[in-house]
């Protein structure tokens, strides 16, 4: 009797919604046909799209490739009969109508951009895999109870401007224009240039945002699929992971600059080396996570520009910029805080100049109980083999926690290899993690039939 439970409306309280999940007898009853190496050649292909030669992939917001990977994910939502819509920042939907078209949706989805020398599973699964869950749930003959959709979010990656998760953040209301406005690409082009000349944008920045937003009355849910990027689930033989929360990600930007010169003629003691800066302040960025006291606290210089960049000229410009997470945002702040400190005094100390631009600073997400309980009665009723996990890697669930209740599901990937070309998730795998991410999202909506029965 899940049903009217959910019915109850929105001040039903967790407890109630949980079991509500727990039984739903028509989803539990689903049989869904999901070809797990029909995935994996949707991926293949997908990676086709890439500025450098497969098996690594790079795939930056807005380029030829990145439209062209656009393109074959709307073919794919055609093709799995969904209705598609894009918004202003460039997010795609795909979407499956429910029998209550006015319901908030349950939602799912990730990215397809790739940050350079990247492999073919990070987001895509979730978005290749999402589509081929809803296919799965209506040739299945599911009519879910209130709208299903998959989306590609725009440029979860911080590549092009720098920012992560931008269409997440925008969705969420945590963008703001002036700052978008002032992220520029290596080229000075901005974000609005660059989304217009892709076919999205808006006359200004604050209607591009505004034409992204959803509210929490949008959305009954969030649940994104990924890899693990990480080598639990591979290394325990565990076929599923349910995230229970997502570690507080920032990144900044370090730019020092001294004089530069000739590197022959430029004597030693009169130098003041911007490279060196940067090379001192990288150390101490190892030293800062090493420190800290726990093993959730990483943090990654791994963006270098030295310019000119010559082998006979004096670096004139280093520019860094730095990774910092934690599952602890205080602990990440105070990282966070030292780096700063340090920046400063190294150019005092180096007679360089320098500024600190911190890109993001987020809190971390929890997911929503109801959510969990879905994806763990989905993995009961599949006979699979589950544990519960928090992300340490940040995804677009980050931004949606804020606005609908979410969770994420996980499943293995070689060697926990993620961010090289040789990142690799097996058929199997992949079929598993699309089947409870169908059955959670089949749960999340409700069957039409079912809530006929029951009325
Ligand atoms: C996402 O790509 C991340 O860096 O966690
Ligand atoms: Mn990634
Ligand atoms: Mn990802």
């Amino acid at each position: 009797m899940a049903a009217p439970c959910a019915r109850r409306g929105a001040g039903a309280p967790w407890a109630l919604l949980v079991l509500a999940l727990l039984a739903s007898p028509l989803a539990a009853a689903l049989k869904l046909d999901i070809d797990g190496q029909a995935i994996v050649d949707q991926l293949l292909h997908l990676a086709t799209y890439s500025d450098d030669p497969n098996p690594a992939v790079t795939r930056i917001l807005f380029t030829e490739n990145d439209m062209k990977a656009r393109g074959y994910i709307k073919q794919l939502m055609a093709e799995a009969g969904l209705t598609i819509r894009e918004d202003t920042m460039g997010d795609i939907y795909g979407v499956l109508p429910g029998a209550n078209p006015g319901a908030a949706s349950v939602s799912t989805g990730s990215h397809c951009d790739a940050i350079p020398l990247a492999g073919a599973y990070d987001g895509t699964l979730g978005v290749v895999g999402g589509i081929a869950a809803l296919r799965a749930l209506k040739e299945a003959g599911f009519v879910p109870a209130k709208p299903l959709e998959v989306v590609m979010f725009t440029s979860e990656e911080p590549t092009r401007f720098a920012l992560s998760c931008s269409g997440s953040r925008a969705m969420a209301g945590v963008l703001d224009a002036g700052y978008l406005d002032s992220r520029r690409d290596e080229n000075g082009t901005s974000y609005l240039a660059a989304a217009t000349a892709a076919g999205y944008g808006a006359a200004t920045y604050g209607e591009m945002l505004q034409g992204a937003r959803r509210t929490p009355a949008d959305l009954a849910a969030f649940v994104e699929l990924h890899i693990e990027q990480g080598p639990l689930l591979e290394k325990e033989g565990t076929q599923i992971g349910i995230v229970t929360a997502i570690a507080a990600p920032a990144a900044l930007r370090v730019s020092f600059s001294g004089d530069g010169g000739h590197a022959g003629a430029q004597l030693m003691p009169w130098r003041n080396d911007a490279s060196l800066a940067a090379a001192e302040l990288a150390l101490f960025v190892e030293h800062a996570a090493l420190s800290a006291g726990s093993w959730d606290t990483v943090a990654t210089a791994g963006y270098w520009d030295i310019k000119p960049n010559a082998v006979n000229s004096v670096p004139r410009e280093a520019v860094l910029e730095i990774d910092v997470r934690d599952i602890d945002r205080e602990r990440r702040d105070g990282g966070v805080g030292s780096i700063r400190e340090e920046a400063a005094k190294i150019a005092q100390r180096r007679k360089v100049r320098h500024s600190v631009d911190i890109i993001n600073q987020d809190p971390p997400a929890t997911s929503a109980p109801a959510v969990v309980a879905a994806a763990a009665a989905a993995v009961s009723e599949l006979g699979y083999s589950s544990k519960r996990m928090v992300s340490r890697a940040y995804h677009d669930s980050l931004f949606m926690a804020q606005i609908a209740p979410t969770a994420m599901i996980f499943i293995p990937c070689r060697n926990g290899w993620s961010h090289r070309p040789d990142e690799y998730a097996s058929p199997a795998d992949i079929a598993r993690g699309v089947q409870v991410l169908a059955h959670t999202m089949a749960r999340l909506a409700g069957d039409a039939a079912d809530a006929k029965q029951e009325l």
